[in-house]
């Protein structure tokens, strides 16, 4: 008898119902081919329940999810609800309180007909991208003044500690020595945001210890450049929240669009939350055509992180041998059924597992 697992779920809202459903009807299959088990406990919280109740996200939840495996959330964000509300009381709560550090998020193209780069294939497109999640412009710490006046000043902070950079820096050449892969970018933009240089001399001092792992460094604007021109050049690399979250869109499109990209916001050894990259387009909640790729493959990172390794790599590989039959032409909204994508991944599941 394999293990048990409890995950929270939060399908959200825009199109998270959908998308969540075919992510835990996928996880179900692989569970009962590979022999563990997931109980799955599906929380209400979404701009539904907040306009019907005034709760957005009860602070009760951190400890009950301490007691569970792993959160899985769908998508978050609804135009009737004051901008970001829901996206910062359940997924910036979430991170800050459970203290998910890392957010990591691959950028893996698994066919060349859906990367939009002219001559650029599997090969020139496989990154992991670390992006810091407790820290930055995210901590709220800032706000406005004298609003709505000729007076008015808005103050938004860039926070870095020493703790902070450390760990996630850490973290990544870990990583990188694990997955066996050969490079570590730092990016930050030190040279005009002089204070960024923490994040500079932390790298150095870190890298220090790995001397068999390279290193390189480039600045935000120029890795965004890079990203375009030779995506090749990244293998792993970590960087502050706000520059993650631009370049992990930006190398979403790179892998096909924000359809397939997912993200695990880890706490190594904790309870740690794990989502697709792409928001809850509300105008396509309901109508079966947002693509659940992106949900589908954060759910395989959820079983990795879980030690369901084999699971996690049969889903992948579905994933993978569906996209280079060209029988999915597109990753964006609309280019198949919501539930006839989830519905083929499990066909393929099937296949591969015999
Ligand atoms: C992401 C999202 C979030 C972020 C939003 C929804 C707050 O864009 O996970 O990338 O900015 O971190
Ligand atoms: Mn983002």
């Amino acid at each position: 008898m394999g293990k048990e697992y409890t995950i929270a779920v939060i399908p959200g809202d825009g199109n998270g119902n959908e998308v969540t459903a075919e992510a835990v009807k996928n996880l179900e299959a692989l569970s009962q081919i590979h022999g563990f088990s997931l109980k799955f406990e599906h929380q209400p919280w979404c701009a539904d329940h907040y306009l019907a109740t005034g709760e957005a996200h009860p602070d009760r939840m951190y400890d009950e999810y301490r007691q569970m495996d792993a959160i899985f959330i769908g998508a978050l964000g609804d135009p009737r609800v004051e901008t970001g509300l829901m996206e910062r009381s359940i997924i910036g709560g979430i991170r800050f309180q459970l203290d998910l550090f890392v957010n990591l998020r691959p950028i893996k193209l698994y066919a060349e007909h859906l990367c939009p780069l002219k001559g650029k294939g599997p090969e020139q497109v496989d990154a992991v991208i670390v992006r810091e999640n407790t820290e930055d412009a995210y901590t709220g710490i800032g706000g406005i003044f004298q609003k709505d006046t000729e007076n008015e000043v808005a103050v938004a902070t860039m926070l870095y500690t020493r703790k902070g950079v450390e760990r996630v820096i850490r973290y990544t050449f870990e990583e990188c020595k694990k997955r066996g892969r050969k490079r570590v970018t730092l990016v930050d933009k030190a040279n005009a945001i002089r204070p960024q240089d923490i994040w500079t001399r932390i790298f150095e001092r870190v890298a220090s210890e790995y001397p068999d792992i390279e290193t390189d460094h480039m600045y935000i604007d120029a890795a965004c450049m890079w990203m375009i021109k030779n995506p090749e050049w990244f293998d792993m690399a970590v960087m502050p929240n706000i520059f993650g979250d631009i370049l992990t869109d930006l190398g979403a499109m790179v892998q096909g669009g924000l359809g397939i990209a997912a993200s695990g916001n880890l706490h190594p050894g904790q309870v740690s939350m794990f989502e697709p990259i792409h928001g809850s387009a509300p105008k396509y909640k309901g109508k079966n055509v947002a693509n659940p790729l992106a949900a589908i493959n954060a759910g395989l990172m959820m079983l990795d992180y879980l030690g369901e390794k084999e699971a996690a790599a049969c889903g992948e590989k579905a994933i993978a041998d569906l996209l280079c039959s060209s029988r999915i032409e597109s990753l964006g909204a609309g280019a198949k059924k919501t539930t006839e994508i989830g519905d083929m991944v499990m066909e393929e599941v099937r296949k591969i597992s015999g």
